[in-house]
């Protein structure tokens, strides 16, 4: 039998317990990331305060961006900066092994929690469009990896005010994010096939090895670097937001 005639027959919900808390919680961080990155990608506006650049804009590809990272595109190109990045660690992030099982859990019910069966009367698996398209997430992996460079930059750069070095709270704020963008990133399945892959032992690879213990290491946590991670790209880009509008004062560390 194919997988994609697969019946999954229907079963009672037998548990009892608040099973529908989890997938309820995770829909809802879901959504309300997509709205707020949406939401901020659309403004066009505010995404640069001196020294620092909201993620969500990072690296700024477009000759208009109040900081042009890398002019790549020239001024024809009219529309919000953030549209010319934000799909590369968007596609990362939607095809994530982890996100993949939040959203099948939360939004399709495929299934909803362990026990409970699931919404749809067939399984068709990955195999077709659009699901199969997250077989791309090797290629988001190595696509993301520039973003995080730039990320970095933009954090070193935040230690760069107009009266010379300091450190700002934005300094601290982009600097988490982009630790946190890193341990996220590295602990994606595709860098452990990457360092750990198509080998049949380690023996005479002790520096693939040693990278793929220390990203096995950051995969145990893969999920809450996808959280935390989640969280501090919008917290970066509330801050810059925030600070850009006048309605926040940077508070000057050093
Ligand atoms: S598996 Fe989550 S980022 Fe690759």
């Amino acid at each position: 039998m194919s997988i994609r005639t697969i019946p999954v027959l229907p079963v009672p919900v037998q548990r009892t317990d608040a099973w529908h808390a989890g997938p309820l919680l995770t829909a809802l961080a879901l959504a309300g990331f997509v709205a707020y990155a949406l939401w901020a990608a659309l403004q066009n506006a505010h995404y640069f305060a001196p020294p620092y650049l909201s993620p969500f804009y990072s690296p700024c590809l477009a000759a208009n961006c109040a900081l042009a990272s890398m002019p790549l595109v020239g001024a024809g190109w009219t529309l919000s900066p953030a549209f010319l990045v934000l799909w590369i660690p968007g596609g990362f992030r939607a095809t994530c092994y982890y996100y993949r099982k939040a959203y099948y859990r939360s939004l399709f019910r495929a299934p909803a929690a362990c026990a409970v069966p699931d919404a749809a009367g067939t399984y068709s698996g990955e195999s077709r469009f659009p699901w199969v398209l997250q077989n791309l997430h090797r290629y988001f992996f190595y696509l993301t990896l520039p973003v995080l460079a730039f990320l970095w930059w933009d954090a070193l750069s935040a230690f760069r005010f107009s009266d010379g070095w300091g450190v700002g709270l934005g300094t601290l704020v982009l600097c988490a994010n982009a630790a946190l963008l890193t341990l996220y990133t590295f602990g994606c399945n595709s860098c452990r096939h990457a360092c750990g892959g198509r080998l049949d032992s380690f023996r005479g690879k002790p520096a693939r090895l040693r990278a793929w213990r220390f990203v096995t290491r950051l995969n145990e946590k893969h999920r809450e670097f996808a959280w935390a991670s989640l969280a501090s790209v919008v917290v970066a880009d509330l801050y810059v937001r925030l600070v850009s509008m006048g309605v926040v004062v940077d508070p000057r560390l050093i």
